[in-house]
């Protein structure tokens, strides 16, 4: 990219790649979100969405968190629905509820309400936010681009909205497979274009959200989530190779080792996965993202630093983005969420003597 800073903390490249590290590089998924006040204060003005179409707002609500916390990753503020909404559905952002697909996918024939969108034109504004992010951060940190994966796309663009069972979504795989497999590689095509799109606007890493892989049984996500993971991270090391690809599969906890030979430089693992045991299925094959569990961060500051310490020693340095095992919750509060990064910056590992 021309006129951007060389960057000055590259912790989570090299972590991405197994290379060695001074320090384990540490962001959290939804960093930015309600539990800052700075955030609930701009989305008392502006709504979600316009937040996230407004590439001047969407680059202030994804600084806020670095502003506080010494952070070794942005992740630009959009969500993963733009990708719906650009195929031609409508979203809205509930208080209190969530996202909401008001024309949901109900039969098979609605499969010709979608169009595919042209990344430039209908997702301009993620890209734009992503070239002022870039330019604002100075090279500080690297910016994680993002989209969510084929199958929670679908999952959302059918349900309507979130929900326990999916079921509507899982009656389309196990009742009409040929449309399912139609609608992922649609959206895979789509989401390889708009990846792309995002790194030349200034993505130095992409994580592909599968938020709802844990609803499938492992042989679902064989034949309707992994072949289109797999696509999208060859696709797009093979357009724009060297940029570090992060995939997290929420419960995917089955086809870890699958997920591990799919193609990624890094998996994500939720909190309900012991770090040593996914080391041993994973061996070196990738590095590993995660994964406190978010609640943990309720605890009082002396066990948030335990917890993360210990966390820390069962993934060991080598390979290991720190996270948590999901989002931030809005009730958390940001001194926990400090104590929480700085833990990782102050975590000194018991030599090894040999
Ligand atoms: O991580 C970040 O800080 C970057 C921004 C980001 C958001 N959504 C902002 C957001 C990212 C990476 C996402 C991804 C996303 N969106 C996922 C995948 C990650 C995950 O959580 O599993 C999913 C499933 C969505 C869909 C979505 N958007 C849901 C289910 C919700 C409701 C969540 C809730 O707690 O209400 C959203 C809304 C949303 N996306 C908020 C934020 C900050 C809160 C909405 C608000 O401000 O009113």
């Amino acid at each position: 990219m021309a006129n951007v800073s060389p960057l000055k903390n590259d912790l989570l490249l090299r972590a991405a790649r197994r290379e060695p590290v001074e320090r384990t590089p540490v962001w959290i998924m939804r960093q930015a979100g309600r539990y800052l006040p700075e955030y609930r204060a701009l989305r008392a003005e502006e709504a979600f969405f316009d937040v996230v179409r407004t590439p001047e707002l969407a680059t202030e609500v994804t600084l806020q968190p670095l502003r506080r916390f010494p952070l070794d990753a942005a992740i630009i503020f959009s969500d993963i629905l733009v990708v719906p909404q650009a195929m031609g559905l409508r979203v809205e952002m509930v208080p209190g509820q969530g996202p909401c697909l008001l024309d949901p996918l109900r039969k098979v024939s609605d499969l010709r309400r979608l169009h595919r969108p042209v990344i430039e034109d209908e997702l301009h504004y993620v890209l734009e936010a992503l070239r002022l992010t870039r330019r604002a951060l100075d090279g500080k940190v690297p910016l994680i681009g993002f989209c969510g994966a084929p199958w929670t796309l679908m999952a959302y663009m059918i349900e309507g909205g979130g929900s326990k069972t999916f079921s509507q979504a899982k009656g389309w795989l196990y009742g009409a497979p040929e449309a399912s497999h139609q609608l992922l590689s649609l959206l895979t095509e789509v989401l390889v274009e708009f990846l792309t799109a995002q790194i030349d606007a200034g993505a130095q890493v992409i994580q592909v959200f599968d938020s709802w892989a844990g609803v499938l049984s492992p042989d679902l996500y064989r034949t309707f989530a992994l072949p289109y993971l797999r696509r999208i991270a060859e696709e797009v090391g093979k357009a724009r190779p060297g940029v570090p690809r992060i995939v997290f599969a929420r419960g995917a906890h089955a086809t870890l080792d699958e997920l591990a030979a799919s193609g990624y430089d890094v998996v994500g693992i939720d909190w309900t996965v012991d770090p040593r045991q996914a080391r041993q299925i994973t061996q070196d094959r990738v590095a590993l993202q995660g994964n406190l569990d978010p609640c943990a961060l309720y605890a009082d500051l002396k066990t948030i630093r335990r917890l993360t310490h210990q966390m820390l020693e069962a993934f060991g340095p080598r390979g290991h983005i720190a996270n948590l095992g999901h989002g931030l919750h809005p009730t958390h509060d940001p001194e926990h969420v400090r104590a929480f990064v700085e833990a990782v910056h102050d975590y000194m590992p018991v030599a090894n003597t040999c």
